[in-house]
């Protein structure tokens, strides 16, 4: 195997996939793959492969993908899911994040849905409508972030756990907020309130890594006060955070990026003023996480409002 005997960019140990590497801790970009629900199960398995190794993969010029393609596609990695709070569009389970709208601007460093004790597994984001200039995004690394704590810090961060909620302080990264955006946020993202308890430190189910699950989503760590809570969070979601963590991507028309949720967080850069920028998300189910002495993450608030089983029925209904 050349790519791994010599330094190279592109990797060729997934089958027949050719990776080229976008960054020294994690991403990588798929060359020459057409994304579709019809890709044959190996090809689905070197892929799910890849992603747990590289943790984003990226894809050029998938321009024939429509949103059902998108939908058949990621069916193929999993059980797709829509966002618990944030309607999507008519017919679909797809999360949308449209710039010239209130909540379309994912500008703080989060893994998706924490607040569910079994939170995404995969993120797959087509960029419908990219801006000339600007909207890149940046994944970090969670593994490696933990990889690289000092021994004293890995031994406090194992034994903790923190409330993850969709009623968190939504301004609190961001340096400006517009009233718009705000009220969007409550009316709509927190429209019902849900809370999971998650163990700090991960052990990923396939690589057996582990892994900080922090972001955005965290309102305290449990057992803290509020004070402490949020220094214990700044010292390690810094570290999850460094520079030579992440992989910044330059999105161009039609390019399609998964992402393992489970071993990353990601940020979407908000510096392309009043471009258009749109770019769907197909959501697939995953599990609840498991700390490193077995205990899972547990639900703290759940809303009856919605389930599965009522999504499935507004989507037969608007199909
Ligand atoms: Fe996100």
């Amino acid at each position: 195997m050349s790519a791994t005997s010599s330094p190279s960019n592109i990797d060729t140990s997934f089958g027949n996939l050719r990776i080229r590497r976008v960054a020294g801790s994690l991403g990588g970009e798929v060359l020459d793959l057409k994304l579709s629900g019809e890709l044959d199960g190996a090809t689905i398995a070197d892929l799910t492969a890849a992603l747990v190794q590289h943790k984003v993969l990226f894809f050029r010029g998938q321009s024939h993908l429509t949103d059902a393609s998108h939908q058949a596609f990621g069916a193929l990695l999993g059980k797709t899911v829509a966002h618990p709070t944030v309607p999507s569009p008519a017919g679909t389970r797809i999360f949308e994040l449209d710039a010239s709208k209130g909540g379309g601007r994912a500008d703080s460093w989060h893994t998706d849905v924490t607040f569910l004790d079994a939170f995404p597994k995969y993120g797959i984001l087509r960029g419908v409508k990219i801006p000339a200039y600007g909207g890149d995004t940046v994944w970090a690394n969670t593994a490696a972030a933990y990889a690289r704590l000092p021994e004293d810090l890995k031994r406090l961060a194992d034994g903790l756990w923190a409330v993850h909620s969709n009623d968190y302080d939504y301004g609190a990264e961001r340096v400006m907020v517009e009233e718009e955006r705000l009220n969007h946020h409550r009316k709509v993202f927190v429209s019902a309130v849900y809370e999971a308890e998650h163990p700090v430190v991960h052990v990923h189910p396939v690589s057996g890594e582990r892994a900080l699950l922090l972001g955005h989503f965290v309102k305290k760590i449990a057992g803290f006060s509020s004070t402490e809570s949020a220094r214990l969070f700044e010292i390690l979601q810094n570290r999850v955070i460094r520079l030579e963590n992440t992989v910044r991507w330059q999105w161009q028309q039609d390019d399609v990026a998964i992402w393992d949720n489970r071993a990353t967080q990601h940020f979407a850069i908000n510096d392309y003023g009043n471009q258009a920028r749109l770019v769907r998300r197909v959501t697939v189910h995953g599990d609840p996480a498991v700390a490193v002495d077995g205990r899972k993450s547990r639900t703290r608030t759940r809303p009856e409002a919605t389930n599965d089983a009522q999504i499935d029925t507004l989507i037969t209904a608007t199909a």
